[in-house]
């Protein structure tokens, strides 16, 4: 399986050993895994390991309704859709309209399309059109939007639903003297978050960083 591209926020041993001993992803989330491979951008991908997280998670809260902002090819969708309710909907929007037959392809294949709504366009012009709260939402589109995309998305959300975001420590940037202009924006967001009266939150050194957010 492809290696992703982020660096190890904490050892390489570490990471190489968590990766080892957790459950591989699914035949149809490994194939899909080496299709993206072949996309202009296929570090955008979740993968195994962040994969197998949003899919235990997902089976911990068994949501009714989930959105995602940034699908790519599908590979979170299918990973958060192993937790959904046998009567529940993924809502998933993406804003490059190229991909969106790669992601109805995999949905198709793995028999789930019927439970995903796709949107394609702006997903913080998006948000407000979709009349639907949400138990699980999933932040993983443009990284200067974050807390755009959480004052949108947390009056939509039931009490206790949960806020997944990615990529929050971006590399480890955020807490060195280097850090860039995404970075900084990623830094407001945890801050944002973490002195929001209206959730409480855990950052995590998993992958490129995870912010569980919890509205109370
Ligand atoms: C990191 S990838 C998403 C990976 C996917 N969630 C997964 O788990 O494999 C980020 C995606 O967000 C999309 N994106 C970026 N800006 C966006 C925006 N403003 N609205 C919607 N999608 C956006 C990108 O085109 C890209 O496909």
């Amino acid at each position: 399986m492809p290696e992703k591209l982020f660096p190890n926020i904490t050892s390489p041993e570490i990471n190489d050993y968590c990766k080892a001993l957790s459950s591989m992803p699914s035949p149809i989330l490994q194939e899909l895994d080496m299709m993206s491979q072949t996309t202009d951008k296929p570090q955008m991908i979740s993968g195994a390991y962040l994969g197998s997280l949003l899919s235990m998670l997902s089976k911990m809260l068994r949501p009714l309704t989930i959105l995602e902002l940034g699908t790519f090819t599908g590979y979170g969708t299918l990973c958060l859709a192993e937790g959904l309710q046998d009567n529940g909907l993924i809502y998933t929007i993406e804003k490059n309209s190229e991909l969106e037959g790669y992601a109805n392809e995999v949905f198709g294949k793995a028999g789930i399309d019927d439970q995903i709504v796709q949107h394609i366009g702006d997903a913080a012009e998006i948000i407000p059109t979709i009349e639907e709260t949400f138990d699980l939402v999933f932040i993983d589109a443009a990284k200067r939007q974050y807390i755009k995309y959480f004052d949108l998305v947390l009056p939509k959300m039931k009490s206790g639903g949960i806020i997944i975001a990615d990529n929050v420590l971006w590399k480890g940037k955020v807490a060195s003297d280097d850090n860039d202009k995404l970075g900084q924006g990623l830094d407001a967001f945890n801050r944002y978050v973490n002195a929001h009266a209206e959730v409480e939150n855990v950052l995590l050194p998993i992958d490129d960083g995870l912010h569980l957010i919890r509205k109370i």
